[in-house]
């Protein structure tokens, strides 16, 4: 355990001069202008040291020597060896969002928000603060005008967004390392967002498969279960396109081993489930058992892989496997080691590689960081030590890239497998960065009404902290779920980027057909209706790959003057063209919807509803809670069992108004650069027309349009 009592001590021994600047080192300003938003770059080092290598910024650029003050009049100073702290504006008006993963609303404003990952296990309620991801970036939506703040850190940061009321934000970061703070803007919302991604990296376009509906539970237990519940799927007829399997395929929780007991023939039955048309995707947990008779473990000691205390000891903490110790991911050599041993997986048919507990967790030690403490420990008071690129460094300093560190090395690994091919990798604790290696998810949340909502500003601030490849548990993580509730979820959940069903140990069933054949019937056509909208999810991708922009964005993303919207965080836009207002009570069968300028349609009933009002609309058990905007054009996939049926299945282009506009995005959906085509759709007066602007993917498939209820065939010529 890190001595917090030396710590407290020591800060408080140095109240007398908290407050004074102690900074002896180097500082400079750079500026650099990237997807033409004007970005600073105060890159801060103290004596005697460098700025430490970033894991987070991936772009090369020229930056020019800069004078200009920093955004949001942005000060800064160091109190102790240990502790920076910032001050900046926070105008009255001015909202904010960002910091990846926050159980909050929207607007982030009037709280403390601290970063330092931490496994909030099932405590998710209003009173949690750290979370599985820490992302430094903070958007300040300020009238017509957007900054960001990127304090490039992984020690652990307080961000102070104005809890003292007096129009002022700052930050406490809690480091003796130097480090970067970028500054971005002013600019529109978007723009910011694409500076920012364009910086830190996006998501590769994702295997096809890995957008279709996963099934997950805590575990399914054995080979027959796993093959009973596929075929399920394909009896009743819902689409669905992966297995997962939680950690009760190992033996005995070591990773990258099975269970010989319980799934005697594991590339058996990942053949036959790729025969049905289902993926595998297993979950793999960074704490490997300490067990001198297994051979990652033996390997890992013999190669000097794991972190070790600053005496030399090897770290060991309880997690699923009992006694274990943990890779430290920013040796190079430990993520080339972790990276071949995805093949053992890859070899036995898995196609994704989901990672969990890799804050990383500990049973014996929730949160590592104290945020009570002024200072952290000194390096070799605290957990472990690690190995970065500038040598040993103390865990604190580093933890918020353990879970960044070791999705690279799955990644890594699965490109190694398949060169050529769309890794899936899904991390549960991230950095700013970590959409360059994998998606995320929220974490464990409960089947509660109030987690259904929360999933929603939540989501809304992971895309808008670059992370658009993101979901939260369907039906939810802990507790028992309600037909109700399992169905209002999927009714939202059709729209996660990340769509996936999952549920704790000891949980009630959750699977679609759980509830009986009312249940079954909304969430078959639920699940459908996701599968109908893909080459829209497709489009979106490739719009997130050119520009960063999230799949779910808050209405003020695409409505900036209507100050209508600015609260708003129980409705979104999934897309430009898209409208989701789900319905996040219990027995709740009504619900107000704020229509934006210009006319909207039902996705289910194409009623139609006039922008600029609110209206009281009814959303009976599974309804698409969605609404069109008149002059979009929607590219929808035929039904479809599996996304492996998707390159041959027709696409309608549903026609919203008589004038309209769309577009079509075509890949093979599995090579990482595969030739694609792209149309710009249009309709004038009705008359439907697709425009080539790339063609290099030859589908074979069907084209239909449709408009007014009337559906005709296209054929491209
Ligand atoms: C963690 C994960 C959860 C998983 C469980 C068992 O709680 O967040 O999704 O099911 O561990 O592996």
């Amino acid at each position: 355990m890190p001595d917090w009592t030396k710590a407290r001590e020591r800060a408080t021994n140095a109240t007398a001069t908290i407050d004074a600047n102690v900074f002896r080192g180097q500082s400079a300003t750079h500026t650099a202008l990237v997807e033409g938003v004007k970005v600073q770059r105060l890159s801060v080092a103290p004596a005697n040291s460098s700025v430490p290598t970033s894991f987070a910024v991936s772009l090369d650029k020229e930056w020019n020597v800069d004078k200009s003050d920093l955004p949001l009049k942005l000060t800064w100073k160091q109190t102790s060896d240990a502790r920076w702290e910032f001050k900046f504006d926070l105008r009255r008006e001015a909202r904010c969002y960002g910091l990846g993963e926050r159980y909050s609303s929207l607007n982030l404003r009037g709280a403390m928000h601290t970063l330092s990952t931490t496994d909030t296990s099932l405590d998710q309620h209003e009173s949690v603060d750290a979370m599985y991801i820490a992302i430094p970036f903070l958007i300040v939506q300020d009238g017509a005008d957007a900054y960001g703040l990127f304090l490039d850190s992984p020690a652990p940061q307080r961000w102070d967004l104005d809890s003292g009321l007096i129009n002022e934000g700052g930050i406490v970061l809690y480091s003796r390392r130097g480090w970067s703070l970028y500054g971005f803007g002013p600019a529109p919302l978007p723009s910011i967002v694409a500076a920012y991604t364009g910086l830190t990296g996006r998501h590769e376009l994702p295997p096809l498969w890995s957008l279709g509906h996963q099934q997950s539970r805590w575990s399914y237990p054995d080979q027959e279960t796993a093959l009973a519940i596929s075929e399920e799927f394909r009896r009743r007829n819902i689409p669905c396109d992966t297995i997962v399997l939680d950690i009760d395929y190992m033996d005995d929780y070591r990773v990258f081993t099975t269970s010989l007991e319980r799934f005697p023939d594991f590339q058996a039955m990942v053949e036959q489930l790729n025969q049905n048309k289902f993926k595998v995707v297993t979950i793999v947990d960074p704490g490997v058992k300490k067990d001198s008779k297994y051979h990652v473990y033996q390997e890992g000691v013999k190669q000097d892989l794991f972190c070790k205390t600053s005496d030399g000891k090897l770290f060991v903490e309880n997690v699923w496997p009992g006694k274990s110790v943990f890779p430290d991911f920013l040796q190079p050599e430990t993520r080339e080691w972790w990276s071949k041993h995805q093949g053992f997986l890859a070899r036995l048919g898995v196609s994704g590689i989901w990672n969990d507990m890799n804050e990383p967790a500990f049973f014996n030690m929730r949160t590592p960081f104290d945020p009570q403490c002024p200072e952290t420990p000194p390096d070799d008071q605290q957990p472990f030590m690690q190995t970065s690129p500038e040598g040993k460094v103390g865990h604190l300093e580093v933890r918020n890239l353990y879970g960044l560190l070791m999705s690279r090395s799955a990644r890594e690994g699965l490109l190694k497998e398949r060169p050529g091919e769309r890794p899936f990798v899904l991390t549960r604790s991230g950095y700013a960065g970590v959409q360059k290696h994998s998606a995320i998810w929220l974490g464990d949340n409960s089947s509660w009404w109030e987690h259904l909502a929360k999933s929603i500003p939540m989501l809304l601030n992971v895309g808008l902290s670059g992370v658009a490849f993101a979901g939260a548990d369907i039906g939810g993580f802990g507790a028992n779920t309600s037909a109700e509730l399992l169905t209002r979820w999927y009714e939202l959940g059709i729209f996660y980027p990340f769509f996936r069903n999952h549920c704790i140990m000891g949980g009630c069933p959750q699977e679609p057909w759980a509830f009986g054949p009312r249940t079954e019937e909304h969430i078959r056509k639920l699940i459908a209706a996701r599968y109908s909208l893909l080459p829209y999810i497709q489009n979106l991708f490739w719009e997130h790959k050119r520009c960063g922009a999230p799949l779910l964005r808050p209405l003020d993303w695409h409505y900036p003057q209507d100050e209508n919207v600015f609260q708003i965080d129980d409705q979104f836009l999934f897309g430009e063209s898209i409208l989701v207002a789900p319905i996040l009570h219990r027995s709740h069968t009504h619900r107000y919807v704020y229509f934006p300028e210009g006319q909207w349609y039902s996705l289910e009933n194409n009623r139609r509803y006039a922008g600029g009002t609110v209206q009281r609309i009814r959303l009976e058990l599974g309804t698409v809670p969605a609404f069109v905007k008149e002059g979009s054009i929607i590219p929808c996939l035929d039904p479809v069992q599996s996304t492996a049926e998707a390159p041959q299945a027709p696409i309608t282009f549903r026609v919203f108004g008589c004038d309209a506009k769309g577009k079509l995005f075509e890949d093979d959906g599995i090579s990482l650069n595969s030739e694609y085509s792209e149309y710009d759709l249009l309709c004038t007066n009705s008359e439907f027309q697709m425009h080539k602007v790339y063609d290099k993917y030859n589908s074979s498939r069907r084209y239909f349009v449709q408009i007014d209820g009337r559906k005709t065939e296209y054929r491209l010529t």
